[in-house]
């Protein structure tokens, strides 16, 4: 009762100046077009009693009455999340711990879009004028999806859909929710584990309709990209108190990601394997392909770990070898740190997929820990030495700042038993 009241007063001033602040993002942020509000579902905004049930379990009343009247108004109460990957990094994985989720609406890679739109030559080596636009068309792309408006992305799917409904999603089977009812009844309720590829076949066309009201339908937005390079990229959506916007940043050791890239992009990465079958740099190797990988890496975690004031509560760094040895538990941090409850479907899926919380040595479809499953640090046994010290010249202080550690001779990196990931824990920002 007392702390009802508390909110009470708390409430009044707090909305006042949320509105101030909600103005000021607007104009801010949106001055090119009107912004749709979030609907609010919120009955009654002051009355704190009644709780945002993933905020249960969080630290204390007041710790939940603030995160409530602070997401309350006009301000959206769902929680968004963003899987800040690159490829190769075991974002697939990371995904699927939300697409398993009954209350998540999930999207794998929807900017791949903006991207074959604005960038139709996929270059390799981009410049900062089309990252720029790049940027911007991602962040209004990803602001309306949080929103559930799919309509928006329409403009970037070729051909351009025709009564709202497309054929040509990427990866829609990838979203447990875009295969299943409402917007696709070709599966029973029921089943679980439905095939990407099956779903694109039986479904039939996407009805963007349909799919709006699937994530509406539900509290939770995760999108997964490896089309953002750093997280500063992201501060403007980070800081529109609308979107409850947490990043989880998925990082890899760089070496790890390189012996990967290879073996899956055969043609991309063609002069890597000839480096590595002749022993012999090739002259006009494309070294960006590993460089901006460090470079992104390095800007965002320096960025992160120094906790500016913008990212908190809204960053945790995740080292996918740490997913990856023990997947279970590294889930129930992360949706810890969501503030989210972790539901049965994901536990169940972890289990099915991993086989167990700790044996990785399960065989399954999931690339990532399909990797890890072998050995997270299989990569030892796939690189030369010379690409192996080339790489830690080159991301040496990236290295350093996830903990992984560096060899000094052939000897050292085919030895196995001598681990080179570090213990390290990175406090998730509260
Ligand atoms: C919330 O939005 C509604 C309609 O969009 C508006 O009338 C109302 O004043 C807003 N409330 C606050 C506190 O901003
Ligand atoms: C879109 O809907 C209109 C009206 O229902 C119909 O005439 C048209 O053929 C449809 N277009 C396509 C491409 O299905
Ligand atoms: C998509 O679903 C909506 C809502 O059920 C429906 O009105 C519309 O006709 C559907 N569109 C197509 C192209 O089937
Ligand atoms: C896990 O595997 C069991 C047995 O194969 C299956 O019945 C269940 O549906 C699976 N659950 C998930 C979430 O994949
Ligand atoms: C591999 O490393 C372990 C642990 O440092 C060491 O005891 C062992 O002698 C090494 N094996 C070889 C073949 O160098």
């Amino acid at each position: 009762m007392n702390s009802a009241m508390q909110c009470s007063w708390k409430a009044v001033i707090l909305l006042a100046l949320l509105s101030i602040a909600i103005q000021y993002t607007a104009i801010r942020t949106f001055t090119a077009k009107p912004f749709q509000m979030c609907p609010v579902t919120v009955s009654n905004p002051l009355n704190c009693g009644m709780l945002w049930q993933d905020a249960v379990d969080l630290s204390g009343d007041q710790r939940i009455c603030d995160d409530f009247l602070y997401f309350t108004s006009n301000v959206s109460r769902k929680s968004h999340v963003l899987i800040l990957a690159t490829t190769r990094s075991g974002s697939s994985f990371v995904g699927q711990l939300f697409n398993q989720h009954q209350d998540v609406f999930y999207l794998f890679e929807p900017l791949y879009h903006v991207q074959t739109t604005l960038l139709p030559r996929l270059s390799h080596s981009r410049t900062a004028g089309d990252t720029r636009v790049m940027l911007g068309a991602s962040r209004d792309l990803l602001r309306s999806l949080y929103n559930c408006d799919l309509y928006f992305l329409e403009s970037y799917i070729k051909p351009q859909p025709a009564n709202h409904s497309t054929d040509k999603l990427f990866r829609r089977g990838a979203s447990k929710a875009l295969c299943s009812l409402p917007v696709c009844d070709a599966f029973s309720p029921g089943e679980l584990n439905i095939d990407e590829g099956e779903c694109v076949r039986r479904c039939g066309g996407l009805n963007m309709t349909l799919a709006s009201d699937a994530c509406r339908e539900r509290h939770h937005v995760a999108i997964k990209t490896v089309r953002i390079p750093e997280v500063s990229d992201l501060r403007a959506l980070v800081e529109d108190p609308r979107l409850n916007l947490k990043v989880i940043q998925l990082v890899r050791d760089p070496r790890g990601i390189l012996a990967s890239r290879i073996e899956t992009f055969r043609d991309t990465y063609r002069l890597w394997r000839i480096w590595r079958a002749t022993g012999r740099r090739p002259y006009n190797l494309d070294l960006t392909q590993l460089t901006m990988v460090c470079e992104d890496f390095l800007g965002s975690v320096t960025t992160g770990l120094s906790r500016p004031p913008w990212l908190k509560g809204r960053y945790m760094l995740v080292r996918y070898e740490d997913l990856a040895r023990n997947p279970l538990q590294k889930t129930k941090e992360i949706y810890e740190y969501l503030g989210l409850i972790m539901d049965k479907n994901v536990g169940d899926w972890i289990q099915n997929n991993t086989r167990g919380s700790n044996d990785l040595s399960a065989k399954h479809k999931y690339g990532t820990v399909r990797d890890s499953a072998a050995n997270a640090e299989s990569w030892r046994l796939k690189l030369s030495y010379d690409m192996v010290d080339y790489t830690q010249t080159v991301c040496q202080q990236v290295l350093q700042e996830l903990g992984y550690k560096t060899v000094s001779s052939p000897e050292e990196l085919k030895n196995l038993s001598l681990t080179l990931i570090e213990d390290k824990t990175f406090l998730p920002f509260l």
